[in-house]
């Protein structure tokens, strides 16, 4: 093998330094090149069962190819950039180390097809640390809800309060959002793990190649059923910076929660020493910088699933090298999702509540405005006429600083009359709380119920998060 480049037979004349550089891949894909040596491998094998090869040409493959994985792992690989991307630097580097067997590799193969299957591989690598980083997730928020499932706090809609929730049915809203991820990316795998291998550049090959036995060698579930399609489709790129959207967003909006809850203003929490930071200038601030970056860092995962969209939308079948613009937006991605779930599973497990500061917001919120309108329908006026009693009762009791509950009960008879001493059980928060029965419900045993699902899951689901590659 000459340094010449491996597809210049039709060409003359020397690459402008400029486009090399322009077009080279190196830099970005030669973090895949496990994968390639993967899917190489299993290449090779099936090329000698099938009898493109000797046994002992395949069996040369195999070990020179062990051997420039550990000269990548060992540092002593030198990456040449103007080979191109991580397939022709490590075929090239083969080709050095077994001689002229090397340049058999790419019989009945492509890089269009090879690109494909590394890429699949890589994405469903992620995915599957995804899903770990989800369980992890779920399972911190799920230890705080159960342990402030008497916990008390206002609920808000148009972020004014609303109604008594406890902290454990605000948590366990998470728990669902980060379910539902961690079920998309089980679902996206069904299309991600799907082996292009066979296809070759576009059309097939002429070579009597069995995909099924390469697939089965590297773990995919499924082979491709059109070649066209397998060497063009980028869907699953694009279903992974979906899924990573949505999660950044779910990360996000609770890092919304924690920066408002840890303002003093709210004071319902206090943030760890450990994931908080301190001002160059005021002495007594703490700032939330973690919550806020990740919140900020989401911004830059949405931008990289337009980007591809972008990419894709005008392009003709089959490939087009516009493809190879796939793999940075999704390496960052995962880059930053993959921490942010990290740092946000731990952080959730030591986040400090104060009870005491989440009582006394429900008081000044007039948390239980819609229990005294409840009361007085039960009384037996109609809705409409109980929500406007309430109402004027919320402006006496503003009027003098108090909550609903504090004022006399001849003050609030002078409002109505049907009002009598049993009011004070029906504007208990607790008791609020405790009627909210429904399935679902923040009532304390429809919450005790969603908990133990929860646990159920995480065991169920535990086993799969382990890890294993495509
Ligand atoms: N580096 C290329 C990519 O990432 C590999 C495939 C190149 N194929 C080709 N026909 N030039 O897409």
């Amino acid at each position: 093998m000459t340094d010449k480049k491996m597809w210049d037979g039709r060409f003359s004349g020397e690459i402008d330094e400029l486009v090399l550089d322009y077009t080279e891949s190196t830099e970005v894909d030669r973090c895949f090149y496990k994968q390639d040596i993967a899917c190489s491998k299993a290449h090779a094998r099936m090329l000698a069962r099938q009898g493109v090869l000797t046994e002992e040409e395949a069996e040369q493959l195999v070990h020179g190819l062990d051997r420039v994985r550990s000269e990548i792992e060992q540092g002593a690989f030198v990456w040449r950039k103007d080979l191109e991307d991580v397939h022709m630097n490590v075929e090239h580097r083969l080709t050095e180390l077994v001689g002229k067997v090397g340049q058999k590799l790419h019989t009945g193969r492509s890089r269009n097809d090879q690109v494909a299957a590394d890429f699949r591989m890589y994405v469903s690598e992620k995915l599957e640390s995804w899903s770990a980083g989800l369980w992890q997730m779920i399972r911190g928020l799920s230890l705080q809800a159960g342990a402030h499932q008497e916990t008390l706090l206002p609920g808000y809609t148009h972020l004014q309060p609303a109604q008594p929730v406890t902290l454990a049915q605000h948590l366990l809203a998470y728990v669902q959002m980060f379910k539902r991820d961690f079920e998309r990316i089980e679902d996206c795998q069904k299309r991600v793990r799907v082996s292009p291998l066979g296809a070759a550049a576009l059309a097939g090959t002429t070579y009597p190649l069995d995909p099924a036995f390469t697939a089965a060698q590297l773990g995919f579930d499924r082979v491709f059923a059109n070649s066209m399609d397998a060497v063009s489709d980028r869907d699953f790129v694009l279903e992974g910076l979906f899924v990573a959207g949505v999660i950044m967003n779910h990360l996000s909006r609770f890092c919304e929660e924690l920066i408002l809850w840890s303002n003093p203003n709210f004071g319902f929490l206090r943030l760890p020493d450990g994931f908080a930071t301190g001002s160059s200038i005021m002495p007594q601030k703490k700032n939330p910088d973690v919550p806020e970056l990740m919140r900020g860092k989401a911004g830059q995962v949405l931008g990289d699933l337009v980007a591809l969209f972008t990419v894709l939308k005008g392009l003709p079948l089959t490939y087009n090298r516009d493809l190879q613009e796939d793999k940075q937006g999704f390496i960052r991605t995962d880059k930053c999702l993959d921490s942010s779930l990290r740092i946000m599973a731990a952080m959730t497990k030591v986040l400090v509540f104060d009870p005491d500061r989440m009582r006394r917001a429900m008081k000044s919120g007039f948390l239980n405005a819609t229990e005294l309108a409840d009361y007085l329908v039960h009384k037996g006026l109609p809705f409409r006429e109980a929500h406007r009693i309430t109402g004027r009762l919320v402006a006496l009791a503003e009027d003098k600083g108090l909550g609903l509950e504090d004022l006399g009960l001849k003050e609030l008879k002078g409002v109505s009359r049907v009002i009598d001493e049993d009011v004070y059980a029906a504007l208990d928060y607790q008791a609020a709380v405790a009627r909210r029965k429904v399935p679902g419900g923040t009532g304390f045993e429809a919450v005790g119920f969603q908990l133990k699902e929860v646990e159920k899951w995480l065991e169920d689901k535990k086993g799969s998060c382990a890890g294993g590659s495509v």
